[in-house]
């Protein structure tokens, strides 16, 4: 069985490539999924992208239960915010690496507040789509 990689986006980035393109580069979310999927060609990757905090927890709870073997997960603005989300990674054992295109400590005070980071096995940050990739490489790393 291939192994299983849930890559989670959170609110606005549906946007990428056409929103804030100094800021978060010129790569839409399909272009780095397709990425993934080029460079990962043995894993079996879902990629949900929503702009509901629900469905976030709901899907940190669905890959617990179907075994993946991991969840990257890039909370956007949720990841200053979101007990419900730090709340659902400590609910589970599947391991969350958290991923920011950005560098979110060189930016605004406010996105210096890490919330659901606490709660995953490390934080990559300001490394662009790289860090999508880093983050798989670390959790099939750690299967095994
Ligand atoms: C982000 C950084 C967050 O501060 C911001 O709210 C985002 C994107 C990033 O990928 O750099 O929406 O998670």
């Amino acid at each position: 069985m291939p192994p299983q990689i849930v890559v989670l986006n959170g609110p606005n980035l549906d946007r990428l490539g056409r929103r804030e393109p100094e800021v978060y580069g010129t790569s839409s979310l399909s272009d780095i999924e397709a990425g993934l999927r080029g460079a990962f060609p043995n894993v079996d990757f879902t990629f949900l992208q929503s702009n509901l905090e629900g469905e976030l927890v709901e899907a940190i709870h669905a890959a617990d239960d179907e075994g993946a073997a991991g969840v990257v997960l890039n909370p956007a603005g949720y990841g200053h915010t979101s007990v419900a989300i730090r709340d659902a990674i400590t609910a589970v054992d599947v391991p969350v690496a958290e991923v920011h295109l950005s560098n979110v400590h060189a930016r605004e005070s406010f996105r210096h507040t890490m919330l659901t980071a606490g709660a995953c096995v490390g934080v990559i940050s300001g490394l662009g789509p790289a860090g999508y990739h880093l983050a798989v490489r670390y959790l099939l790393d750690l299967r095994g």
